[in-house]
């Protein structure tokens, strides 16, 4: 969701009840690592904005031509337009030293700030709001903007709000950026077989 958004925003009891299904979401030892910082001022949308414009500005300049023609006319974000930015962020001391089940993959933290991150979304699609995820910041910045304390990292800044239509095909596939891969090139059977195409 990036160009869809009506402007108005999310009512508080909507936002609450996404919120709520975030929260509900599985975590390694019932850990809940996540925290969800819900930004409206005006001003701090603003300033994201302009911020990711520049990241925005320097990937467009990283590509080589043709790609960067691709590239364009892609919208990578609705942070002003969607009105509310839910900026998800993970802390990893949550639980203590000994998470039940963190032992062996380190990550499983993290993994279960992401796992919320997709119950807001699905939670959000059901109640016919919409959501997109921009990723196209520095996170130091990004901490900064928000008042992060050093060992709290954000994971995702989330635009949500109502939308005048879900589209069916993916922004970047209609764009021609890029296709959905096949099921079938992605399941394996007994043994990994090697993944096709990039
Ligand atoms: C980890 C992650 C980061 C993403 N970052 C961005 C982003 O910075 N800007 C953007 O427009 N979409 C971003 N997306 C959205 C995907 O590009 C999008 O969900 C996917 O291409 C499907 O397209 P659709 O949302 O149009 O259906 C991100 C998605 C994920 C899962």
């Amino acid at each position: 969701m990036r160009a869809e958004f009506t402007g108005e925003p999310i009512d508080d009891s909507t936002l609450w009840r996404i919120l709520e299904a975030a929260h509900c979401a599985p975590s390694v030892g019932n850990s809940q690592p996540w925290d969800f910082v819900v930004v409206r001022e005006p001003v701090t949308l603003r300033e994201f904005a302009a911020h990711v414009a520049e990241r925005r500005l320097d990937f467009a300049r990283s590509l080589p031509t043709e790609r960067a023609h691709t590239f364009a006319p892609v919208k990578i974000e609705g942070i002003e337009e969607s009105g509310t930015g839910i900026v998800v962020v993970h802390d990893d001391s949550r639980g203590g030293p000994q998470v039940l089940g963190r032992a062996t993959v380190p990550e499983t933290g993290l993994y279960s700030t992401i796992l919320a991150i997709q119950n807001l979304w699905l939670a959000a699609t059901a109640e016919q709001i919409g959501v997109g995820w921009v990723s196209f910041y520095d996170e130091p910045f990004l901490a900064g903007l928000i008042d992060l304390p050093a060992d709290i990292r954000p994971v995702a800044w989330l635009c949500i709000g109502p939308v005048t239509e879900f589209q069916h095909v993916p922004d970047l596939e209609r764009f021609g950026w890029r296709d959905r891969r096949p099921l079938s090139a992605a399941v394996h059977r007994e043994r990994y077989t090697g993944a096709t195409g990039k």
